[in-house]
């Protein structure tokens, strides 16, 4: 289903991705279905919490000739050290974990300061009529696939603290790109 997959969000994950920078951290990069669009010249670190995706996204690496590793950890507690990432990327992923504030707090601490961090998700439409379906199919899409269907992934990255630089949305609000930038504690000043 890859070539499905790149045909409804290829053009998303471009416009989000393709300016990435330095070493790259994919959180739950799935089958690594991001790494195409990441520059040339950056570094690849993916994480996801399912075995068999882990082996597909290092065989998506090996697939792109590209440098990078891949390994099994869970979002809500990486195991990086604070600041080791130039930027921070994460797909269609909020809506799946148990905890996103826990993963998205994460992604802060492993970015480094004035680094980015790039999301694109996914969540309930600004259209009445669309929102009302997926209120409708939200509690039988969850039991099949774990996923929230109708999350405010904007108010779930405010809720997390983080700092939004930008975010903009396409398919009736359905989807949602946020650029966060993390601010530079040296920058703070205390009273
Ligand atoms: C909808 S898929 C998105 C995959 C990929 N980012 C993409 O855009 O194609 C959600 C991913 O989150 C992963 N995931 C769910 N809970 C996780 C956790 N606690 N830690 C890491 N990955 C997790 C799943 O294994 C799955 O690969």
């Amino acid at each position: 289903m890859g070539w499905l997959n790149r045909l409804l969000t290829g053009r998303y994950r471009h416009r989000q991705f393709s300016h990435a920078e330095g070493r790259v951290l994919d959180v739950a990069c799935g089958a690594g279905t991001n790494f195409q669009y990441l520059p040339e010249r950056t570094e690849i670190v993916g994480i996801d919490i399912s075995d068999p995706l882990v082996e597909r996204a290092q065989s998506e690496l090996d697939r792109l000739n590209r440098d990078g590793t891949v390994e099994r950890m869970d979002a809500q507690d990486l195991n990086f050290a604070d600041n080791s990432f130039d930027t921070v990327i994460s797909s269609f992923s909020t809506c799946t974990f148990p905890d996103p504030v826990a993963a998205l707090e994460e992604m802060a601490r492993v970015c480094r300061p004035n680094g980015r961090i790039l999301l694109l998700e996914h969540g309930r439409s600004d259209n009445s009529f669309l929102a009302r379906y997926q209120e409708w199919r939200a509690e039988a899409h969850y039991e099949r696939s774990g996923c929230r269907l109708t999350q405010n992934p904007l108010a779930v990255v405010r809720q997390a603290g983080l700092s939004v630089d930008e975010a903009e949305s396409a398919q009736l609000g359905r989807i949602t790109w946020i650029v966060c930038e993390r601010p530079d504690p040296s920058h703070l000043t205390t009273a």
